[in-house]
């Protein structure tokens, strides 16, 4: 099936899906959602031709996603807009489950779903265009794909307030200062940046990325003590890989490293 809200491009295994809405500002539509998670579970479902990681991006010049399509949400009665909402959840749940790491590449606007789409990813980088934000206030409702709990966790629970509250939209730098995001860069280098990132992640052991992703992930929502044996289990467990055994050799012989993800 070919999509018609996105494109999905695969190069050496970086997996670069593209909302491509421009004229709506890559407003996230039912079907936009859908092809989205479609895409993930094409590009990285399969373990024998799974990617090295993914990259969600924008296309065009002014934005990621400007948020849930509010056309479409006009529209929608109460059960409606619960399986709307759950239906943006598995995606930003699906993005945070793969084995693999994925970078937003914030390009513009990130409002509503879409700042919530970026924040299921692993890595945030943003152009000096970028403009974050939880705008649903203004619309009268609130995030729904996830964005009162991610955002957060992200910049801490009174800021997370702020931002939703508000509705305010911020800039990249803010952003990048209350750590939404890692780093700003001028237009045309955030996905030669992004892509850079993603190569040197995808040239590290994949299982032991994979594992660290878990841990993090897991280890966020546990107490220290939970958190810390689940990273003694991981790391326990790396030792039975092919990868291990051939990271830890490439070391004493003095050469890269040639992993399989076994
Ligand atoms: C549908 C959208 C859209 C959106 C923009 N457009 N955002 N269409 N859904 N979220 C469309 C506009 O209608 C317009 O179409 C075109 O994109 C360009 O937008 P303009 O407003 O003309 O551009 P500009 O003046 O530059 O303003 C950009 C903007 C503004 C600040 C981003 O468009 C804006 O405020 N958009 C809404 C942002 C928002 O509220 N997002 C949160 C949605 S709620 P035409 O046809 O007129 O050219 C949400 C909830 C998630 O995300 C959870 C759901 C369960």
């Amino acid at each position: 099936m070919g999509y018609e809200n996105i494109h999905v491009e695969d190069s050496e295994g970086i997996v670069t899906v593209t909302i491509d809405r421009p004229k709506s500002l890559n407003a996230l539509s039912t079907a936009t959602i859908a092809e989205l998670s479609l895409a993930v579970a094409r590009a990285f479902g399969d373990p024998a031709a799974a990617g090295k990681a993914l990259i969600l991006t924008g296309a065009g010049e002014k934005a990621f996603a400007a948020g849930a399509d509010i056309f479409e949400m006009t529209r929608m009665s109460p059960p409606q807009a619960l399986a709307f909402s759950e239906l943006g959840h598995r995606l930003c749940d699906a993005l945070e489950a793969l084995p693999v790491p994925t970078i937003a590449a914030v390009n513009g606007f990130a409002l509503g779903g879409g700042c919530e789409l970026a924040m299921a990813c692993d890595l945030v980088y943003a152009s000096e265009n970028a403009q974050f934000g939880q705008p649903e206030v203004n619309l009268g409702v609130i995030p729904g794909f996830g964005g009162t709990s991610r955002l957060a966790r992200r910049v801490g629970p009174q800021r997370a307030r702020e931002l939703i509250f508000t509705g305010d939209r911020i800039d990249a730098k803010t952003a990048q200062r209350l750590g939404l995001v890692l780093a700003v860069f001028p237009p045309g280098e955030l996905l030669p940046n992004c892509r850079a990132v993603a190569k040197k992640i995808a040239g590290k052991g994949p299982l032991a990325v994979s594992q660290a992703k878990k841990v993090i992930a897991a280890g966020s929502d546990l107490p220290l003590p939970a958190a810390n044996a689940l990273e003694r289990q991981a790391f326990a467990a790396l030792f039975g890989s092919v990868d291990r055994t051939e990271g830890m050799a490439a070391f004493l012989e003095k050469r890269p490293a040639r992993f399989t993800g076994c």
